[in-house]
């Protein structure tokens, strides 16, 4: 086999043929392709696309080119959620905990920050002494003992998917359906879990702009996971406006602890339990009541057991960006749009997302917003806050804000999407 046929079949709008499809993953997982080549196959895909048998086939192979998990030992069911990323979007740190509380155990392997969307470990890194870092042992005990974990995937499992988001990432090659179905769902399936709910995100914030893209997706990987024994469900959400009222590492930690709790802004307590519910019920939980834990304190007592098994203090105070920026409102009346993206631009500028991979982001760094679309503004209020250690940002940062909203006269009407679109 060589990687030129490969790429010239795909290019050339062709079928990649089974043999094609697990020779070129396992040959670039061993390096024997190189990145140019596997860039050029990248781009071909998201030009011309691939069928589901293709995206069936890579995906295995993605899943065949590392270890699978198993929680067989476990009593408890096992089920996972996976955000397709956004603005502000915090629900896994409220989420895990909560549907454990609620009787499942939830092995959610999550990822880092790059671009304008945030990561959950980023964020969990905010907290003193917290630990991403497990070895599968560590990450099987704290599951069993405490019945949620939040962790980095290791080394060994799905490596396929690992090197081809990196190369994505820097080839303009991410936002193709094939390649992100198969980058998700090779993580999940090979993790080993037995169901999993999908938050595919729609809008400005998210890599789908639109629902009909979104709606592409979600169903893609619905078969995917379904044809390899995962129950598998997706929501549909909104990602035109960040979600809660924080975009940034240590602030979304702060606003995760207040929905534990029991407040926090209404559209992150939704979500949540809209996610809860179905992580239960896919798990044959049907009977749990998450808003019930949320209230009397069981959803926090899992998070703080879960956050100091992995080396974090749940009470100690939470980093601060040394400077802030206050951007206020430039006329009286109803705010109509906050944008996701331009929220999450600001933010990444600000400290709190990484333009390279090693870079470190700031943990206090990131925006506060004062108000949401539907609010009533008045001319001078606060609109949002901005935060970083480092103030030769705030300049770059206020570029990114400076359209990211639009305020219509007073009374002007306004119908809010809906958190949960489908
Ligand atoms: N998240 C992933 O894990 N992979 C993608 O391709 C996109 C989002």
């Amino acid at each position: 086999m060589d990687v030129i046929s490969v790429i010239r079949t795909k290019r050339d709008r062709g079928e990649l043929s089974d043999e094609q499809i697990d020779w070129v993953v396992d040959a670039y997982t061993r390096g024997e392709v190189a990145d140019e080549q596997m860039s050029a196959l990248a781009m071909a895909i998201l030009l011309n696309g691939m069928n589901r048998t293709e995206i069936a086939r890579w995906t295995a192979a993605m899943i065949a080119s590392g270890e699978r998990m198993d929680f067989s030992s476990l009593s408890r069911p096992t089920t996972d959620k996976h955000s397709t990323g956004g603005v502000g979007d915090k629900i896994t740190l409220p989420l895990a905990p909560l549907v454990a509380a609620c009787g499942a155990a939830v092995p959610q392997l999550s990822g880092r920050g790059l671009g304008h969307t945030g990561g959950t470990l980023d964020k969990l890194e905010a907290i003193p002494g917290w630990r991403a870092l497990l070895s599968n042992e560590e990450m099987l005990s704290v599951l069993d003992g405490v019945g949620a974990v939040i962790c980095a995937a290791g080394d060994g499992l799905a490596p396929a998917d690992k090197k081809l988001y990196a190369l994505r990432d820097v080839t303009g090659t991410v936002e193709a359906i094939p390649l992100i179905a198969s980058s998700i769902m090779s993580k999940k399936i090979a993790e080993g879990t037995g169901a999993l709910v999908l938050d595919v995100k729609a809008g400005s914030g998210a890599f789908m702009k639109t629902l009909e893209d979104a709606r592409e997706l979600a169903s893609t990987m619905v078969g995917l996971g379904t044809d390899h024994g995962v129950k598998t469900v997706a929501l549909l959400t909104d990602m035109s406006t960040p979600l809660g009222l924080t975009a940034g590492n240590a602030l979304e930690v702060r606003e995760s602890v207040e929905v534990l709790a029991g407040g926090g802004p209404a559209d992150v307590v939704e979500l949540t339990l809209a996610l809860a519910r179905e992580m239960l019920d896919a798990a044959g939980l049907k009977d749990a009541d998450p808003a019930k834990a949320l209230a009397d304190g069981s959803a926090m007592d899992v998070w703080r057991r879960m956050i100091a098994a992995q080396g974090g203090d749940p009470d100690a105070p939470l980093p601060t960006a040394r400077e802030q920026h206050v951007v206020t409102a430039t006329a009286s009346g109803v705010l109509t749009r906050l944008d996701a993206y331009d929220i999450g631009v600001a933010a990444w500028r600000l400290g709190a997302g990484r333009a390279r991979k090693e870079d470190p982001v700031q943990a206090g760094a990131g925006v506060e917003l004062h108000a949401k679309p539907g609010d009533t503004v008045t001319e001078g209020q606060p609109l949002l806050t901005l935060h970083t250690d480092t103030p030769d940002r705030f300049a770059y940062a206020l570029d990114a804000v400076t359209d990211s909203y639009d305020i219509a006269s007073p009374g002007t009407p306004f119908t809010a999407t809906p958190v949960v679109r489908e």
